[in-house]
Formats: structure tokens, sequence, C-alpha cells
């Protein structure tokens, strides 16, 4: 059995230097189940970035335990897809090169990684900009590509911090949208953190609220609307209502509500 698909368990970290010692995380205990759609939401500096490095072994937890898949997390892990609030894409490389970037770093086959970069293109509405450099991309159609390139893999994990802060916010509705289709069809776990109690509660099973500094887990929503979400018509259910202000609530002015 491989039960949960990320497990933190009582986990501290902590950053020493010779200037100062901050503990980012104290105690942090946190599950998500495979195929789960899971946001995290807190005050800026609170460790939210630290929780998803700490998710896929770019960083070592001082004390506690991390595992994917049962398996504990020691190092950089290959299994996952990463997205950041900046696509990061290479300037001089189409969008198709960008996105099979991640296949040259894994020595994917060519073949198959050819055909997951079209399947993913399509799906993200890329169709015909496949040649476009980043420069001729929307920013919505750059973290697409940046989206495509975490997923070309087909990750169990899909790690994504802050992937649509820079977007304006029609764009970010419809990403969100997109992103919610495409979790469905994919069946990847996803860790989200959002500054966006809205886009929070809109995707996600489960919302995860972190305090101020250090992090600990201040409490978790079940978001508990129905599997099919459309945009407007969610946003209008009752359920929404109750589950923003609940979270808007527990973290107080701290977080900036969107
Ligand atoms: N590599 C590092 N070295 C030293 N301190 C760090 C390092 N990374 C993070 N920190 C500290 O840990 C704390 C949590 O940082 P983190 O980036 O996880 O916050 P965050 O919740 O993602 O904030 P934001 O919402 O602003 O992105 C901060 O006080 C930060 O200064
Ligand atoms: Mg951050």
């Amino acid at each position: 059995m491989a039960g949960y698909a990320v497990e933190i368990d009582d986990v501290t970290v902590r950053f020493r230097s010779k200037k100062r010692d901050v503990t980012a995380l104290a105690d942090v205990t946190m599950h998500v189940e495979p195929g789960e759609f899971v946001s995290i939401v807190g005050p800026s500096g609170c460790g939210k970035s630290t929780l998803l490095k700490l998710s896929s072994g770019l960083l070592p937890a001082s004390k506690g335990d991390v595992r994917l898949f049962g398996e504990p997390v020691n190092g950089p892990r290959k299994d996952i897809g990463y997205v950041f609030q900046k696509a990061a894409l290479l300037e001089w490389r189409s969008a198709r090169k960008n996105i099979l970037l991640q296949a040259e770093m894994r020595k994917m086959p060519a073949k198959e990684a050819a055909a997951r970069a079209d399947e993913l293109i399509e799906m993200t509405g890329l169709t015909g900009f496949e040649d476009a450099l980043p420069h001729e991309l929307s920013g919505g159609m750059q973290q697409r590509v940046a989206l495509c390139r975490a997923l070309l893999h087909r990750p169990p994990v899909l790690l994504m911090d802050e992937p649509f802060g820079a977007l304006d916010a029609l764009t970010r509705e419809q990403m969100n949208v997109e992103l919610r289709r495409i979790w469905q069809e994919t069946g990847t776990t996803v860790l989200l953190v959002t500054h966006s109690i809205a886009e929070a509660v809109y995707l996600s099973d489960q919302v995860v609220m972190i305090s101020a500094r250090p992090g600990t887990v201040a409490g978790v929503v079940d978001v508990n609307l129905p599997v099919e979400r459309d945009y407007g018509p969610t946003m209008a259910e009752p359920e929404f209502a109750k589950a923003t202000r609940h979270i808007r609530d527990h973290l107080g002015a701290a977080t900036a509500a969107e």
C-alpha cells in the first residue's frame, strides 16, 4: 500500500546563519491523499514555499519526516512537477522546446516526449503557438507552457507556488478553470500555494491554513463542493461563501483577500 501521496509528519524547518536564526515551520503535520487537490494559504513569510521545497526534497527538514507515497524524501525527487510564480522560460526556445526541456533533462525517449507534449499543448489550449517564442506569448500562455513542462513526465505530484500571482484577474479565473480540468484529466495530486482564498476554495478538496512565522497548521478546511465546478455558479454556492469566510476569519487581515 502506497498510503498518502504527501506525508509531512511533525516537521520543523530552521534556517541558521551568522546573522539570524529563523524557524520557518514548527511541528507541521499534513497528509495529502493520492489525487487530492490541496491548497496552502497563509500570510507572507509563514513558510508556504518552504513547505513545497520540503515536499520536493529541495530542502531538508530540521526535524520530522517527509514521505512521498510512503518513501522517505532524502533529496531532490524526480517524480514531481514544479510550477513557480514566474514561468521561467528560456527566451530563445519556442513554447514546444521549452516544454521538451523537461524531457531532455530526464532523458525521456524522444518519441514519447513529443507525443506527450502535443497532448499537453492541446489540453492547455496552446495549439497554434507551439513555435512562438516566450516574448510572443501572453503571461497566461507563458504559465500554460510552464504547466505543460511540469506535467510532461506525468508526475504523480504537482507542486505549484503562486503560479497565477502575476496574472490579471480574468486570465487568472480562466487558468483556474483550466487547472481544475487538467487536474481531473491527469489525476495528479496537487499542492498549490496561493494568496487568493477564492482560488484556494474554488480549486481544492482541502485548504490548509498556515499561521504567521513560525508556520504551524492553523486549521484545515474541507471544501464540500461538487467535483464538477463551474466558476460563476460554484462561487454563488453557500458552501463557497462559508468556506471562504471561515478561512478569512481564521487568517485575519494578515492575508490579502482577492
Ligand atoms: N534559504 C533560506 N535561508 C534562510 N531563510 C530562509 C530561506 N528560505 C526561507 N527563509 C525564511 O523562512 C521564512 C519562510 O519563508 P517562505 O519563503 O517559505 O515564506 P512564504 O510563506 O512562501 O512567503 P511568501 O508568501 O512571501 O512567498 C521566511 O522568514 C524566510 O526569510
Ligand atoms: Mg513563497
